[in-house]
């Protein structure tokens, strides 16, 4: 067993902490407070190679590692969750469901472009009556020969008007249930395509989320990506990779309520010493620092698996349950740490506990991971 990272690794993470620092630190609380999307800082996520971490140079990536991928998540997430949100969707649902599943053409065309953050991508799975009951997909992809004809609403999409290229589930053939179902690509511009309102969300407010709204959307039968009937697998399995994503996403946020709340606790005094100094304030934190560092195994563990080729569908979704709990847990301990500062937008506490929810509901609820889990645990 090794627990070190390697030089590479290492490097990744300081780039990504110092880039959080300096990037995105500066302009956090006033993109939290306008719902105003990092345009700027994405693009120079882009330069630093991290919109498409895992993607093969050949195709415009920066051919890391998952652990390496995790790492910056964490970092970015420390300070700002909704331009981590953006990078974990465009790396994870998008440019690696392309990378392994689309073909030599798409990945040309489509995938280039996304991984080396010339363009985003969204993932277009969820409807406003198929959020966990994702099988139930009422989006219609109507075969016309050469073309598909696409009908249908998404709700609750990340990048939802940010993105120009997305990835889009529907139902083909309702008899067949989820083996009916295919994974398109549709280009923002498509006839018919429309994004509808943003969403007013209670954390990572900068972050766009949108309803989008498919009326006879012409898509070129080239866009499928795979096999007639293989969009639902197509979902399950890069959401699987995208569990590691946001279960680093948690563990950031969570670190990053420690981290803020370890500092004030030195710093602030109450009863003649530092709060620290009060076994109250203390034993929160060792509780804290306990909890995190497990969170952290298990979701390196879930990436560690990935990058040797193992079934990781379990690990992920372990990994997102234990890490998002921990994140709703350990910033909500933060904000009582600060007492009422912790109440106040400048000290960045409530924001990540805002942030820290959405970690428990998307890429599947922890209800969905406990599904996930027990099912696999049942079957071994
Ligand atoms: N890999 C491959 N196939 C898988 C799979 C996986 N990880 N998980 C399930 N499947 C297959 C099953 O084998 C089954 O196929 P067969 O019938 O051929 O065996 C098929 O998928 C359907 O699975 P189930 O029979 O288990 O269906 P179910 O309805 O009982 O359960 C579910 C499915 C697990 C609940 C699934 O619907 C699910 O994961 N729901 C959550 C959806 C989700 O995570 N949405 C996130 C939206 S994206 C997002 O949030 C992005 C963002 O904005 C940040």
């Amino acid at each position: 067993m090794n627990f070190s990272l390697s030089e590479e690794q290492k490097l990744i993470k300081q780039a990504a902490k110092d880039f959080a620092k300096q990037q995105l630190l500066p302009t956090v609380l006033e993109r939290d407070e306008l719902q105003k999307f990092p345009k700027e800082e994405i693009e120079k996520l882009s330069e630093l190679g991290f919109m498409g971490m895992m993607v093969a140079p050949e195709y415009g990536g920066s051919g890391l590692d998952t652990l390496s991928y995790v790492l910056a998540m964490e970092e970015i997430s420390k300070i700002d969750a909704s331009t981590s949100v953006i990078m974990s969707v465009n790396n994870s649902l998008v440019c690696w469901g392309l990378e392994k599943f689309g073909n030599q053409d798409q990945k040309e065309k489509y995938l280039k472009p996304l991984a080396s953050g010339k363009k985003i991508g969204a993932f277009c799975l969820s409807e406003p009556e198929a959020g966990s009951d994702a099988t139930s997909q009422k989006t219609t992809a109507v075969d016309q020969g050469d073309h598909y004809l696409l009908n249908g609403t998404k709700n609750w999409i990340t990048n939802g008007s940010s993105a120009s290229t997305y990835l889009v589930m529907a139902q083909t053939d309702a008899e067949k249930g989820h083996k009916g179902i295919n994974t398109f690509i549709v280009e923002k511009d498509s006839p018919g395509f429309t994004v509808g309102p943003k969403e007013n969300k209670l954390g990572i407010r900068s972050s766009d989320t949108h309803t989008l709204i498919f009326d006879q959307v012409k898509v070129p039968k080239e866009n499928r990506i795979g096999a007639d009937g293989f969009g639902f697998t197509f979902a399950m399995k890069t959401l699987s990779g995208g569990r590691i994503g946001i279960a680093a996403q948690a563990l950031g946020i969570a670190a990053g309520a420690y981290e803020l709340a370890l500092d004030y606790a030195k710093q602030r005094e109450a009863f003649g010493k530092p709060i620290g100094g009060h076994q109250a304030v203390a034993f929160k934190l060792a509780q804290m620092h306990t909890k995190i560092e497990a969170a952290r195994q298990l979701v390196y563990k879930a990436a560690w698996e990935k990058d040797q080729g193992l079934n990781y569908d379990l690990s992920s979704a372990m990994a997102k349950l234990n890490a998002s709990e921990v994140a709703m847990w350990a910033s909500v301990e933060a904000v009582q740490i600060f007492g009422g500062n912790g109440f106040v937008k400048e000290y960045h506490v409530e924001r990540l506990m805002r942030d820290a929810k959405i970690t428990q509901i998307y890429e599947g609820t922890s209800e969905i991971q406990q599904l996930v889990i027990s099912r696999a645990i049942l079957q071994e």
